[in-house]
């Protein structure tokens, strides 16, 4: 019998995603990608890059490229960050093959088995994995409307002494908030002190509704004292394409020096064809286009489910207001669990992600994410009726 290693044990398959498999059946209502709808991807813009690219740069394309990125992608992608009020200059910037690589990355040069990772409850589904591989124990921090919560977060660094803390401060994936400016000074006053590696990822801080919110999407490394070891991830997915595998990390020089030897045991580099492409559409300048034309998209997105939720749900359910991203997130009537849920509703032709699968303890199921970002626009209200009918018969008011 083959004997895998302990690291791999961490990545079993659970039920629910057993369950999702379900979500693959053209004919079901999927809100559970949390990916962009194609319909949306830049592929006119891309058509102009790609017969536009000098020779030398398709060469380049197909060529292995430096660890750390592309030198031409590395210069456009620290204006565009600069342009954020980011410190570049005073940190170590490498491209990565999405952010979840740089949450591997960040996670293997700091954690030991044992180690503890303070994450968000709920937290981004795709890093409890990665903090499981590398053996380490978890503990979440409840999040209110504005961000975590003081006490609680204040008593876990105290008693936890973790060893890294993970946040998704920018329209959080799943609990769809966005952290106030007063509790971001608040979670930096905390740390500040501790020699807490802070790892802020923010994939989604582009993609907000209101122009009058763009304020809250400034990160906090942008502020903090430099005495904060923040680790800055952000992402070429939602603003380009996820398929684009492109991602950073901007943190202090000598944790991406070490991340850099990470990554060339991984990869040796990022795609560097992609990485031609994404440096092309920086400095042809159709980002800032490209985002009015998500942000207006998402927001009528947003707006739809929104309606069909206050529309179709009973009482008892609450979700939040989404100021930007991909989600929603619903809190259900006592009792009623998530998991239970999904059962009827993947039935009847409607799936989510359940509340459990972003419990970095595995425990918490009274909640839901629904993502908004790529059901087609038309079958979302049928969706949520599906959702709604759902829920009658798990409270065994109705039995068809
Ligand atoms: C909060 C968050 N972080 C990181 C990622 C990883 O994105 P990528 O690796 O595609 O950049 C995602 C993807 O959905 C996300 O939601």
């Amino acid at each position: 019998m083959l004997r895998f290693s302990r690291s791999s044990d961490a990545l079993q398959s659970s039920a629910v995603r057993e369950l999702m498999k379900a979500a693959s059946n053209p004919d079901m209502i999927s809100f559970s990608g949390g990916m962009p709808n194609p319909g949306l991807f830049p592929v006119q813009e891309l058509d102009e890059i790609i017969s536009a690219l000098p020779l030398r740069a398709k060469q380049d394309g197909f060529q292995y490229g430096p660890t750390p990125g592309y030198p031409p992608l590395l210069e456009s992608l620290s204006a565009y960050l600069r342009s954020k009020g980011l410190p570049v200059d005073d940190n170590g910037l490498i491209i990565t093959a999405g952010s979840l690589q740089a949450i591997h990355l960040v996670t293997k040069v700091f954690i030991d088995p044992g180690d503890t990772v303070v994450t968000e409850t709920p937290c981004f589904v795709g890093a409890i994995p990665v903090f499981r591989y590398f053996q380490a124990a978890l503990r979440g921090v409840p999040l209110d409307s504005d961000g975590p919560m003081l006490r609680d977060l204040k008593q876990t660094l105290e008693e936890e002494k973790p060893t890294l803390l993970y946040l998704t401060p920018y329209f959080h994936n799943p609990a769809g908030i966005v952290y106030s400016a007063e509790r971001k000074a608040s979670v930096m006053n905390l740390v500040k002190g501790r020699d807490i590696p802070l790892l802020e990822d923010d994939a989604y801080g582009e993609l907000y509704f209101d122009e009058k919110d763009k304020p809250l999407t400034v990160p906090m490394k942008v502020s903090a004292d430099p005495s904060i070891p923040i680790c800055y991830t952000g992402s070429f997915s939602k603003i380009f394409g996820p398929g684009m595998r492109l991602g950073w990390l901007l943190g202090p020089k000598d944790v991406t020096a070490r991340c850099e030897l990470a990554k060339q045991g991984v990869d040796a580099c990022s795609s560097t064809y992609t990485q031609v492409l994404a440096d092309a559409f920086l400095r042809g300048g159709y980002l800032p286009a490209y985002l009015e034309r998500l942000r207006k998209a998402y927001a009528r997105r947003c707006q739809i489910m929104t309606e069909a939720l206050k529309a179709l749900m009973p009482e008892g359910v609450k979700w939040n207001a989404p100021k930007g991203g991909f989600y929603l997130w619903l809190q259900l009537p006592e009792g009623m669990n998530a998991t239970a849920l999904l059962e009827i509703a993947a039935a009847r032709g409607a799936v989510f992600v359940v509340g459990r699968a972003f419990d970095p303890e595995g425990q918490k199921d009274d909640c839901l994410r629904l993502s908004f970002s790529h059901t087609p626009e038309e079958r979302i209200a049928e969706g949520v009726r599906i959702l709604a009918e759902s829920m009658a018969v798990l409270s065994g008011k109705s039995s068809r």
